[in-house]
């Protein structure tokens, strides 16, 4: 299956590529000595950037008093990491923020929900020794990218699979498995092409199945249920009933006051991660 999701994709000549502010964010910002200049001045090259940045930093959502007014301000106001997501999470919506063509999906709330299961990934993620937050936040935000190019290059198929889905009431990813074209793979072979860590790539591709992600089960079990707690919380795109019982895997070691604490907290700022994305989305 994978094989031919893979062939399938080789053929499309137009696949966009990685977004150049995100190519350097995440080069430049991984080393250690990487700093609140380094991400300022990559930030200052992109205009568009900057000032969907100082609109974010801007709203309700960070509750500041007064106007921010340039990106250094901005970073000192919201934090480095924080910062450091907005512009992950910017430059990838830049690039697939248009209308995609297939009605059960808007890009605004696929990217809500990429959003809010970044944001848990990484709460999830500062509870597990031996993860880094920032790896999982950006797993978070990239896991379910081949839905955007399933949308975009296989319309009428996808259509297929959703009405399939409707009919069956099997989970959408079964579905997409079982007719060949599933969102896991595609965005493996998408973040894959842009030369993504091995880890996302992982991440990517067993995010709905971690158990079988071999060294990488850890972080791909945590975008697991980062995925399973947004759609029971209803963040962004929803599953439309999918969720019943939310799904823990029991490698990760949490226990069920943890997690009942990060859904809680998530689900505090359901509402302002909702509002303050989507006026940034939608313009
Ligand atoms: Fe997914
Ligand atoms: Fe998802």
């Amino acid at each position: 299956m994978g094989i031919s999701m893979a062939k399938r994709l080789d053929k499309v000549e137009d696949l966009p590529s990685l977004p150049h502010t995100l190519h350097k964010v995440l080069e430049g910002l991984d080393s250690v000595s990487a700093s609140a200049k380094t991400l300022e001045g990559i930030i200052r090259e992109d205009p568009v950037l900057t000032a969907k940045i100082l609109k974010m930093a801007n709203s309700p959502f960070y509750g500041v008093q007064g106007e921010v007014s340039s990106i250094a301000k901005a970073v000192v106001i919201l934090g480095f990491e924080e910062v450091r997501g907005l512009v992950i999470g910017l430059s990838l919506t830049g690039t697939f923020g248009g209308d995609l063509g297939v009605e059960e999906f808007d890009a605004q709330s696929l990217w809500l929900h990429s959003i809010g299961v970044a944001k848990t990934a990484h709460m999830l993620a500062t509870h597990i020794n031996g993860c880094v937050p920032d790896e999982l936040f950006t797993a978070g935000i990239v896991h379910d990218l081949g839905r955007f190019l399933l949308c975009l290059y296989f319309p009428s198929e996808y259509k297929a699979i959703l009405e399939q889905k409707r009919q069956s009431g099997q989970p959408l990813f079964k579905v997409e498995e079982s007719c060949g074209l599933s969102h896991a793979e595609a965005g493996a072979y998408l973040a894959k092409k842009w030369a993504l860590s091995d880890m996302l790539v992982n991440v990517v591709r067993y995010h709905h199945h971690p158990g079988s992600a071999g060294s990488y089960s850890m972080p791909a079990s945590i975008v697991f249920l980062a995925d399973e707690l947004c759609h029971k919380l209803k963040i962004g795109w929803d599953a439309k009933g999918e969720i019943g019982a939310v799904l823990v895997p029991r490698a990760l070691g949490l226990a069920p006051e943890t997690i009942k604490k990060i859904a809680r907290k998530i689900k505090k700022e359901k509402e302002s991660i909702e509002a303050s994305w989507s006026k940034v989305l939608s313009g």
